[in-house]
């Protein structure tokens, strides 16, 4: 998957910008505040995900205009594709002409991977940062997972606003029965896929830690919900089992407690909570290895690259972490952010390019 050419009209402070960038490395160089990240984000709503810094569209869109519009060109599925998104109040999508009646028919077309000084704080972070993590890649990976998910999320809030009813005037069992069974039904397929992911993630990640760290530690990943030799059945059995002992406590706090919108993504260096255990360099390296696992396995899963988008990192790690992230992503279509590119940036081929107040120039 390539990016053809790029434009972003009145995305946030961009007015008017027409990229072309080259198949390989993109560095977008200039001070703070000069629109690197707004073009960063600009085309990472190509994937037809929320933006990773706001859900607001009225956010998106510059303070002066009604609408902003991100066009792009790109080659994938082994042809090339338009995708023209329009922000205003809703999002509108137009997929090689066709009007899609969401951005989410993106998925399965458009594919990326943002790396942001947030991700690498993924260690120390809550939870539901681990499940967004999770959550994004394998929507991306098996559109199914995205209709499935957004499904549970719907009955999961019914469930929490029957709790909220009932939680003042004592309670009914049979009540929650329906609620619960499609809790069940749907969650546990979810579990399914987060465990075989979270898998196959666990061994690319802990190669691509083993090769920087040059194989000081074991780095692992496991979900918290722990599945090893069971049915289907029986992680229905047990999720069900859970949510039923939850239910008195669930009805004071007037939420769902349990089921896989509480689950964690446990990191662990040579069997240790790396959260808890970890020197903050281990950490970032734990987090650097699980994104760099997560392209890998975009491409596998889906037979394309993933475009690599690198907001802000490089110059929070050493000079190794970065000779290592240029070496690993050689194949891949790249677009790394940064306030001056360092030698080691300007030493790859590729394009560079300066942004100014909202202007995005090609440097020659
Ligand atoms: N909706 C918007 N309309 C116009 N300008 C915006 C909007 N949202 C953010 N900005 C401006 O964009 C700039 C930040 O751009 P950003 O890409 O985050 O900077 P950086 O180059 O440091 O990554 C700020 O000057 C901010 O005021
Ligand atoms: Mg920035």
């Amino acid at each position: 998957m390539k990016i053809i050419n790029h434009s972003s009209v009145n995305f946030r402070n961009l007015k008017d910008v027409y990229i072309e960038p080259y198949e390989k490395m993109n560095i977008i160089f200039g001070e703070n505040g000069q629109g690197k990240t707004n073009l960063i984000e600009s085309i990472w709503m190509m994937t037809g995900f929320y933006s990773f810094r706001t859900r607001k569209n009225i956010q998106l869109i510059n303070y002066d205009s009604p609408e902003a519009v991100i066009k792009t060109n790109f080659f994938s599925n082994g042809r090339e594709q338009e995708a023209r998104l329009v922000i205003n109040q809703t999002k509108e999508l137009t997929l090689n002409g066709v009007r899609e009646a969401s951005p989410r028919a993106m998925i399965g077309s458009f594919y990326s991977v943002v790396f942001s000084p947030v991700t690498l704080g993924t260690v120390q972070n809550g939870p539901s940062e681990r499940r967004k993590l999770l959550d994004v890649a394998l929507s991306l990976m098996k559109p199914n997972y995205a209709v499935i998910m957004s499904k549970y999320i719907r009955v999961l809030d019914q469930r929490n606003s029957l709790l909220k009813k009932t939680g003042q005037k004592g309670f009914d069992s049979g009540y929650f029965e329906p609620w619960d069974a499609e809790l069940v039904r749907l969650g546990s397929k979810i579990i399914r896929y987060r465990t075989d992911y979270i898998a196959r993630l666990s061994e690319e990640a802990s190669d691509i830690y083993g090769e920087i760290s040059s194989g000081k530690e074991k780095f692992a990943c496991r979900y918290d919900f722990d599945t090893e030799n069971l049915s289907d059945d029986e992680i229905s059995e047990k999720l069900k089992n859970e949510l039923e002992k939850s239910r008195d406590s669930d009805l004071k706090r007037l939420y769902t407690g349990s089921g896989p919108h509480t689950h964690d993504l446990i990191l662990t260096l040579n069997d240790r909570d790396a959260k808890i255990y970890g020197s903050q360099g281990q950490q970032r390296t734990c987090a650097l290895s699980l994104k760099l696992a997560e392209a890998v396995m975009t491409e596998k899963v889906t037979g394309e690259a993933p475009v690599v988008l690198l907001d802000d990192v490089m110059s929070e790690l050493d000079e190794k972490r970065q000779t290592f992230i240029l070496r690993f992503l050689d194949n891949k279509q790249v677009f790394i952010t940064c306030c001056e590119p360092s030698t080691l940036l300007r030493s790859k081929d590729g394009k560079v390019f300066e942004a100014t107040d909202g202007i995005i120039k090609e440097m020659n």
